[in-house]
């Protein structure tokens, strides 16, 4: 097999790489004055339609396929970065932002030449300050060579490119929850069709792409379609920044052919798990793909292997390692309120379920599950997302894979903490005490010491059905 050569982060290493003078000197935008000359935009469609990159931001669709849905007849293009890299434990934006902001600038002048937009708009995750003055400077720059404005590289081509930093919430980096927020509104995704292609931002239509697969585009443009695809494994062509963070030695991001396991990922990069454990498991790409028992950790991380096992696919690569003295109710714990918490409320499944999902997590938590509460969670979690078919946009899917996964992956040691767990004074929440005594329901957050038996309550003494079994 060849030396893989790293190509995303080849600059990160050398001092100043976020200025335009260290971009230019190691060949940084020639890519892009070669394509504005030789080549029509159409022409540069097709070549990264051949190379078959697949986008970055999660959900793997072809990028060059996209960006052939926008209309032929149309009269504008507008282009969103997506920056807002909200999916927990992901930091590979980031650092392709802060390290090397005129790559990702380059990605964006050659993508937009292709898709004829005219104007881009960098939505950027809010608590990423300083990613927001790199970009900021590094676009002075580029505006005041020439590599943005009018008529770049004498090419008759003009192009803006504007920072617009985020509403600091998950669903905004949900494309259609992204334009919302672009356009000054609320982030509530879009019911879909139209898709952003076809009326995204301010009713034009509009390709979304995320960060990393825009800094694929000048080295596809410059290597070739054939240099891509020899990268990685079939159907997952290319470099992956992977991010590794839980139980591990060490910490990091580092740039790999897409393909590789998340045994390797964590024993050869992440320096192994740490305090000399071993992994329980491994969350493989995000919190919302699910998880990876350590029996599965040889499972290749790319876009069609982690199917296999039953996670919803690769998102952001970014892998969390869990040791083997986590409990996975403390996972779930996490990841339930997460999305509880996430959810832009629009669709009763996802709004309620999340809910649901999250107080029945923190019950039995604390002593007041019910074996019978898993076959419910999992009921639930079944009737809740994209995939279903009952929701507007995936963060519902995203809420349901790790209670899937965490139940069918490791029900025994959910089953032996609820036996094991039985408080005769556990706690629960207002709600659950005013269901119980049949009052007028207060959706206080004050959680209470209560009797035992609470939840045993009959049936006719609870206000709504279903709310009772939370
Ligand atoms: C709840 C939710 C959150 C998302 N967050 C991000 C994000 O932070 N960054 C991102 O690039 N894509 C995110 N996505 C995926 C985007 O909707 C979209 O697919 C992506 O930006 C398209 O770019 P790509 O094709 O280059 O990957 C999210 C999707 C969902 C459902
Ligand atoms: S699935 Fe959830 S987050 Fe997405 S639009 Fe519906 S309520 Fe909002």
């Amino acid at each position: 097999m060849s030396t893989f050569e790293p190509v995303l982060s080849r600059n990160w290493s050398v001092a100043d790489s976020h200025t335009l003078k260290v971009y230019e000197s190691r060949g940084g935008y020639q890519a892009a004055r070669k394509t504005l000359a030789t080549m029509a935009p159409d022409a540069v469609v097709n070549l990264v339609k051949d190379s078959e990159l697949r986008g970055r931001g999660g959900a793997g669709f072809p990028c060059g396929l996209k960006w052939t849905f926008l209309p032929k007849d149309r009269k504008a293009t507008l282009m969103c970065v997506n920056a807002d890299e909200s999916e927990p434990a992901t930091f590979n934006n980031r650092l392709l932002m802060e390290r090397d902001p005129h790559q990702l600038l380059e990605g964006i002048l050659i993508a937009c030449f292709a898709t004829r937009a005219s104007t881009a708009y960098i939505y950027l995750r809010f608590e990423y300050i300083r990613a927001y003055r790199i970009l900021e400077a590094a676009i002075e720059e580029a505006r005041a060579a020439g590599h943005l404005g009018k008529n770049i590289y004498g090419s008759g081509y003009n192009l803006d490119v504007w920072v617009h930093r985020g509403a600091g919430a998950y669903i905004c980096g949900e494309e259609t929850g992204l334009i919302e927020s672009l356009e000054g509104k609320r982030g509530w995704p879009r019911i879909k069709p139209p898709f952003p292609a076809i009326e995204g931002a301010f009713r034009k239509p509009t390709v979304v792409n995320n960060v990393e697969t825009l800094c694929c585009v000048p080295h596809i443009l410059e290597r070739g379609a054939i240099w891509f695809k020899s990268i990685g494994t079939p159907k997952s062509y290319g470099p992956k920044l992977y991010t590794i963070s839980g139980h591990v030695n060490r910490q990091v991001c580092v740039e790999l052919p897409l393909g590789i396991t998340c045994r390797a990922l964590i024993e050869e990069h992440g320096g192994g798990v740490w305090k000399g454990r071993k992994a329980k498991a491994a969350v493989p790409g995000g919190i919302s793909m699910g998880l990876l028992s350590a029996a599965e950790l040889d499972t290749p991380l790319d876009f069609e292997s982690l199917r296999k096992p039953g996670c919803l696919g690769l998102g952001t690569a970014a892998v969390t390692v869990l040791d083997d003295q986590t409990r996975i109710i403390d996972y779930l714990y996490n990841t339930c309120r997460f999305f509880a918490h996430e959810s832009c409320g629009q669709c009763t499944p996802c709004r309620e379920g999340t809910g649901w999902l999250n107080k029945m997590i923190q019950r039995i938590r604390s002593g007041g599950g019910r074996l019978e509460d898993l076959d419910l969670m999992l009921n639930l979690a079944d009737n809740l997302g994209i995939m279903p078919g009952t929701t507007i946009c995936g963060l519902a899917d995203g809420a349901a894979w790790p209670i899937k996964n965490a139940i069918a992956k490791f029900r025994g040691e959910l089953e032996d903490h609820i036996r094991t767990h039985q408080s005769p004074a556990h706690e629960v929440s207002r709600l659950q005490e005013d269901i119980a005594q049949g009052r007028q329901a207060d959706d206080s957050r004050a959680r209470l010491p209560i009797l035992n038996g609470l939840l045993t309550a009959p049936a006719s003494s609870r206000q709504a059905p279903g709310i009772g079994s939370v």
